[in-house]
């Protein structure tokens, strides 16, 4: 993928993360109330059905796969918008340079 493009992507990520409330209880590389970006990042690493679960779990929310703190579900946001901040979140959370 060309810098660009990359970078480009990277940002749309990240400004959905910061649009949605999600750095509330996530950041890049600590643990909040939540997993850091870069902890479930090391986790799904080579896990090629991680995105599509992922997905699943920002929308519709869940327990049990860190600990007993649920993630809320986000009914609203658009599967395009989901699936850009999990694909950002999956590549390690990276800045746009
Ligand atoms: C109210 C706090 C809270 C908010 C807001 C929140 N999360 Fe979470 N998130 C959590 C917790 C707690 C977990 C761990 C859930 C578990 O153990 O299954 C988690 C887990 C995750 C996971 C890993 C899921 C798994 O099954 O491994 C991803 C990806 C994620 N969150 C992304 C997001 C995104 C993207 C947003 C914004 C749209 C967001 N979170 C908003 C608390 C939150």
């Amino acid at each position: 993928m060309p810098a660009s493009a990359f970078a480009a992507e990277t940002l749309r990520g990240l400004t959905v993360a910061q649009g949605n409330a999600c750095m509330g209880c996530h950041a890049v590389d600590r643990k909040l109330v939540g997993p850091s970006f870069q902890q479930i990042a090391g986790r799904y690493k080579g896990d090629p059905l991680a995105a599509t679960k992922l997905v699943k779990k920002v929308k519709d929310g869940g327990s049990g796969v860190w600990g007993a703190i649920p993630m809320p579900s986000h009914p609203s946001m658009s599967d395009a918008d989901i699936r850009s901040v999990v694909d950002w979140v999956l590549a390690g959370a990276p800045s746009p340079k």
